[in-house]
């Protein structure tokens, strides 16, 4: 009676190893079971108004949504299981992304009920990711080169984890990494005083001993659990931390600098392609130019780089370089320059605009109304320079 007890156990045992390997195969065809875990919840307090009630990763650079930008870079290592931390903003993400089949991934949701940090976001992930080695990707991070360089060094070197610097002129506003004869010595998160000028990109690769870290350590003065004290946690306890310095351009896109920088960058990558109408009155100055299907061109002027999204019309108007405008939006008799427009807004015979983020359904129009006058309607926390 023993022996058959013992040999069920066994078979049961056996069944779930094989169920766990089959599944582990299909997740991964041809490599060892890596995933990646993709933090896309958060408050964008610093991007408001434009935040308040859109997610910050879904910010369109070069009318491409960061996170996306993201996706390709995870796609490019050869992962294909992503989790994704949602927030407030689940709905929209899951909107965006949905299965994760348009880049041949396979997404699956997770929900954290509030920016706890990014420790938090591994913890709450541990059911989706243990035992496997993991890549963490902040989703409002840019790295322009991808990471696949890193993920593959992981693979090769088998640290426990590995973390991405690039020094960088205010390190205050990062978490900033000390080195010792090439191993990572220290981390501190947004010191006052920092001791190096070496940021954390927003890249992690772990392997399993990172959710006894996050388990361990204790919310921060910001009132966050920081993966960089999950980090310094294994540090203190011997376990292999090593730095992979990067060379290419990154950017955290959480101010609306970064996010017009990022944009400038991005533009400066493209391959011009018309498919939208341009007609015989208007000039396109320089080979960086996108019109998209369905966008018209009246009587106006663009200089590259520039991204003219679908169905947007600009009319007897100067757009000028480094401007994206994105899809449904109409510009009339105005200049717009170094900017990022968004979806199915207007600007109307505006002298011009620069350096400028414009949301969503927002009319920026002259009135001829008496007294002159300057009316708005402007959401909370916006800015508004004339
Ligand atoms: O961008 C690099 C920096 O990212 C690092 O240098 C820092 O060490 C690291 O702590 C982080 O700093 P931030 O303060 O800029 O992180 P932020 O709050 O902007 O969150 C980064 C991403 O993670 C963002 O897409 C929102 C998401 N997130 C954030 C928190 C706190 C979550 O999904 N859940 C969270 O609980």
């Amino acid at each position: 009676h023993r022996d058959l007890h013992r040999l069920i156990r066994r078979q049961r045992q056996m069944c779930i190893r094989d169920r766990y390997r089959t599944r582990k195969k299909n997740r991964n065809p041809g490599g060892s079971a890596v995933k990646a875990l993709i933090l896309s919840g958060g408050k964008g307090t610093r991007l408001r108004p434009i935040t308040h009630t859109n997610a910050k990763q879904l910010v369109p650079i070069a009318n491409k949504p960061i996170l996306f930008y993201g996706l390709e870079a995870i796609r490019e290592t050869g992962i294909t299981e992503v989790g994704i931390i949602v927030g407030d903003t689940k709905e929209e993400i899951k909107k965006a992304v949905g299965d994760g089949s348009l880049w041949g991934l396979r997404v699956t949701y997770i929900e954290q009920e509030a920016p706890f940090g990014l420790a938090h976001a591994v913890k709450i992930a541990e059911d989706y990711l243990f035992p496997d080695d993991f890549v963490m990707y902040l989703g409002d991070n840019l790295i322009k080169d991808g990471i696949k360089p890193f993920v593959d060094e992981f693979q090769k070197t088998k640290p426990n984890a590995q973390i991405l610097l690039a020094p960088v002129p205010h390190p205050q506003q990062f978490g900033v990494a000390l080195l010792k004869e090439g191993k990572v010595f220290s981390l501190e998160e947004k010191p006052k005083e920092p001791k190096s000028n070496l940021a954390l990109v927003g890249v992690y690769m772990f392997d399993k001993n990172i959710f006894s870290a996050v388990k361990a350590i204790k919310p921060s003065w910001r009132n966050e659990l920081e993966i960089t004290d999950a980090i310094q946690y294994l540090i203190d306890r011997k376990f292999t931390v090593t730095p992979h310095t990067i060379t290419g351009w990154w950017k955290d896109t959480g101010k609306l600098e970064d996010l017009l920088e990022a944009n400038r960058i991005i533009l400066d990558t493209i391959k011009g392609s018309i498919q939208g109408e341009v007609d015989d009155h208007s000039r396109l100055e320089g080979n960086k130019i996108i019109v998209e299907k369905g966008a018209q061109i009246v009587n106006s002027t663009i200089r590259g780089p520039a991204i003219i999204g679908k169905n947007a019309k600009i009319l007897n108007s100067y757009i000028g370089p480094f401007t994206s405008v994105y899809f449904d939006t109409t510009i009339e008799k105005s200049e717009v320059e170094h900017s990022i427009i968004l979806e199915n807004s207007r600007i109307s015979e505006i002298r011009r605009i620069e350096d400028s983020l414009v949301g969503q359904n927002v009319e920026i129009i002259r009135s001829f109304k008496r007294p002159a006058a300057y009316r708005m309607m402007l959401g909370d926390s916006s800015k508004v320079e004339v």
